[in-house]
C-alpha cells in the first residue's frame, strides 16, 4: 500500500515534466496502462483474503482516481499553454498604422515621349515604329550613305553582323514608312537608338523622335514652323530661344541642326532638313511632284532642358531618389 501511495508522488513529478499531450500519454501508460503497477495490483487482489480484498480494492481505486485527477489537471495545463502560445503567435495589433504602398511613377523619358507624341498628334502627325535591329540598307544605304562613304563615320555604330546594326538613329523608319505608304505622309517615329558614345550629354542608348512630312509644296519654312511650334508647346514658352544652324546630313538638303539656349551656351537637340531627292528616289516617290522635310530630335536632351538637368546619365542609373522627383503618371 505504501508503494502504491508513492506512485501518486512519482506520477505528479512525471506529469509535471510533460510539455505536450504525447509526452503525457506516454507518462500515463506508465501508471494506469494495461501493464502498469495499478493493473498489476488489481490482479494481485485474488491472492488476498476475502476480508482484505474490499479494503485493498478501494485503496487501489483511490490511488487510481488520484492519478487520474493529476493527469486531467496536467492535460488542462498543457492545453492552456498551447492555446496561449497560439494566441501569441497569431497576435495582430489592429491599432498599428497600415503598411503604405509606395506608388510607382513614369520614368522622365517616358513622360517626355508621351508629351511629344501628344503634341504631334494634336497637329496631325501619325505614329510609326521600326525595328531596333536594323539592316545596313535602311540604316545607311537608303539614306544616301553608301558603303565606304565617310558619313558612316558620323555614327559610332554597334554592329550585330556585317549586314545588321543596332539602329544609330530613327531615320530608317522614314524609309520603311515611305516604302509602305503613298504621300501625302505626315508621321513621327519615336524610339530607342544606339551609338558607341558616352559622356554627360551622350548615352550609348538614347531616344529620338523622327518627324517626316511629305506632300506637294512642303518647304523649309514649314519645317521651321512645325519645329518651332512643337518646341514652344513642349516648353510652354512662346518666347523660346532656338536657332537653326546650317549643317550636313547625307539624307537632307539643305540641312540644319536645331540648338536651344542652355547653361549660357547652346545645346544641340536635333537635326533636320528637306528630304534629299536621292532618298525619295530610293522609295519611288516622284520628286517632281513631292517634297518633304524630316527632323530627328534627341529625347534625353529635351528632357534635360525641360527639367533643368545637366547630365543625362542619371536617367539610366536607376536611382529612385532621382526618378521619383518627376512623379508623373
Ligand atoms: C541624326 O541622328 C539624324 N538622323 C537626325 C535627322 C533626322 C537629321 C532627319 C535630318 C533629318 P544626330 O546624329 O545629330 O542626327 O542626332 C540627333 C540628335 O540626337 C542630336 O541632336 C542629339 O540631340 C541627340 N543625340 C545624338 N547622339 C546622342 C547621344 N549619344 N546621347 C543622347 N542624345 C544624342
Amino acid at each position: 500500500m505504501d508503494q502504491l501511495k508513492k506512485l501518486i508522488e512519482l506520477a505528479k513529478i512525471d506529469f509535471e515534466k510533460c510539455e505536450t499531450q504525447t509526452e503525457l500519454d506516454n507518462a500515463k501508460s506508465k501508471y494506469i496502462g494495461k501493464t502498469g503497477p495499478l493493473t498489476e495490483a488489481m490482479r494481485g487482489l485474488s491472492k488476498l483474503s476475502n476480508e482484505e480484498k474490499p479494503k485493498a480494492g478501494a485503496f487501489i481505486n483511490e490511488v487510481k482516481s488520484s492519478i487520474e485527477v493529476l493527469l486531467s489537471n496536467r492535460k488542462n495545463d498543457i492545453q492552456k499553454a498551447a492555446m496561449l502560445s497560439q494566441l501569441e503567435d497569431e497576435y495582430i495589433d489592429v491599432t498599428l498604422p497600415g503598411l503604405k504602398q509606395s506608388e510607382g511613377s513614369l520614368h522622365p523619358i517616358s513622360l517626355t515621349m508621351h508629351r511629344i507624341e501628344n503634341i504631334f498628334h494634336s497637329i496631325g502627325f501619325d505614329l510609326a515604329t521600326g525595328p531596333e535591329i536594323e539592316d545596313d540598307y535602311h540604316n545607311f544605304t537608303a539614306l544616301n550613305i553608301p558603303e565606304a562613304h565617310p558619313a558612316r563615320a558620323m555614327h559610332d555604330t554597334f554592329y550585330i553582323d556585317k549586314n545588321h546594326v543596332l539602329r544609330t538613329h530613327t531615320s530608317p523608319v522614314q524609309v520603311r514608312y515611305m516604302q509602305n505608304n503613298q504621300p501625302p505622309l505626315k508621321v513621327i517615329s519615336p524610339g530607342r537608338v544606339y551609338r558607341v558614345d558616352s559622356d554627360a550629354t551622350h548615352s550609348p542608348m538614347f531616344h529620338q523622335v523622327e518627324g517626316l512630312w511629305v506632300d506637294k509644296n512642303v518647304n523649309f519654312a514649314n519645317l521651321k514652323g512645325v519645329v518651332q511650334d512643337f518646341l514652344q508647346k513642349f516648353f510652354e514658352d512662346k518666347n523660346l530661344i532656338i536657332r537653326f544652324r546650317p549643317s550636313f546630313f547625307p539624307f537632307t538638303e539643305p540641312s540644319a541642326e536645331i540648338d536651344m539656349s542652355w547653361n549660357g551656351g547652346w545645346l544641340e537637340i536635333g537635326g533636320c532638313g528637306m528630304v534629299h531627292p536621292e532618298v525619295l528616289k530610293q522609295v519611288n516617290i516622284n520628286t517632281e511632284e513631292f517634297q518633304g522635310f524630316a527632323f530627328g530630335l534627341g529625347v534625353e536632351r529635351l528632357t534635360m532642358l525641360k527639367y533643368h538637368i545637366d547630365d543625362l546619365r542619371p536617367f539610366f542609373t536607376n536611382d529612385l531618389r532621382f526618378l521619383k522627383q518627376f512623379g508623373g503618371r
